[in-house]
């Protein structure tokens, strides 16, 4: 029997405050038609002056950690998505360390943008695999309303705020019908990162700075490079797409999301889309989307999902994972 991780708890948190497509129009030249037209967000959740992203990540841990029926003594890593962190150092990872009790282990964030909670599960999967650690804590979390400029109609209408998190402990199975972690995929190509990115940052401005997106090219790249992960992770186990109870994507587009499934001939009732309501939300769009489901019973014990994203980089990735 191989090692392998298994997805004990799921959690995620939402800001209280909803902005929706009306609300943004009086403030930029834009319309609630065009957005859910060109993207399907009807609105999205902003964090409260003072709420940090290591607050949304807080809640969404706890909640996670109730799921899995542990606390945070028994955590011995956490790895935290994120491209808005609270500060430059320290990491995020280890204010949600401090505040959840866990004294041992290692937290640290990690930083692959909208691609952050694939990297970060992968990246956890293989401490576990390894046998560096027993129970991990991976969190996505995000304040993306912090880094928008809310005059650029092209980029402030598309994200929003939010934290999910994923308890994953150490354990055994063989083959694609035991639960766990089947196999993760990451790519990145640095030569795309002028298609995405923030014009701040420590080092090369000494300001935040915003977020600037090429959006079209985004986009086709986005398809594209999401329809070969996929088939890349299926392939991987020896898998056909109607094997998938449910695919469980990052929420830029929901066009994006729809030209996933058709290549995968799945139909858009087995996919989880929360765009709608909780816009882009970066790191923290997949755990988010997978704890919704979760919860309200539509993800069940067995069931094979499939996760994948795509962001600035550009970086991209899936995960088979039979929860
Ligand atoms: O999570 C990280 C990955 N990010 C993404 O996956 C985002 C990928 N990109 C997209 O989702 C889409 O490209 C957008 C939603 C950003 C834009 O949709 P699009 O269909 O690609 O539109 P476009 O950029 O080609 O713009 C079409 C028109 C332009 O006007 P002209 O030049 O045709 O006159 C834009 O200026 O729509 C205009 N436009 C808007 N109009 C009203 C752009 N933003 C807005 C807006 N309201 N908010």
């Amino acid at each position: 029997m191989a090692r392998r991780s298994l997805a004990l708890g799921s959690g995620s948190y939402l800001p209280a405050r909803i902005l929706t497509n009306a609300e943004l129009a009086e403030r930029v030249d834009t319309t609630d038609e065009w957005i859910q037209a060109r993207t399907g967000i009807k609105q999205r959740h902003i964090a409260a002056a003072g709420e940090k992203t290591s607050d949304l990540a807080i809640h969404a841990a706890n909640a996670a950690m109730a799921a899995a029926g542990v606390t945070g003594a028994d955590i011995d890593l956490i790895v935290l998505a994120t491209a808005t962190p609270d500060n430059t150092f320290p990491s995020t990872a280890t204010t949600v360390q401090a505040a959840i009790g866990m004294h041992g282990g290692a937290a640290f964030d990690l930083q692959a943008v909208c691609s952050g909670f694939i990297f970060a599960l992968a990246t956890a999967d293989n401490f576990i695999r390894a046998g560096q650690c027993q129970k991990a804590l991976v969190i996505g979390a995000e304040t993306f309303s912090r880094i928008l400029d809310w005059e650029d109609r092209g980029t402030c209408v598309l994200f929003g705020d939010g934290a999910g998190a994923l308890v994953l402990g150490a354990g055994e199975g063989e083959g694609v019908d035991a639960p766990g972690i089947l196999s993760t995929h990451l790519h990145s190509d640095g030569r795309y990162r002028d298609m995405l990115y923030v014009d701040g940052g420590p080092s090369a401005t000494q300001t935040v700075g915003y977020l600037r997106m090429e959006g079209r090219e985004v986009f086709k790249h986005a398809v594209a490079n999401l329809s070969n992960v996929v088939i890349e992770a299926l392939e991987a186990n020896g898998l056909e797409a109607d094997a998938i109870d449910w695919l469980v994507p990052h929420q830029a587009n929901q066009r994006i999301i729809a030209g996933a499934a058709k290549k995968l001939k799945m139909n858009l009732d087995r996919v989880v889309m929360t765009v709608d309501r909780h816009a882009n939300t970066s790191a923290a769009s997949v755990p988010l989307a997978l704890d919704e489901a979760v919860r309200d019973g539509r993800i069940k014990r067995g069931d094979l999902l499939l996760l994948e994203a795509m962001g600035g980089g550009f970086t991209w990735g899936a995960s088979l994972l039979r929860w």
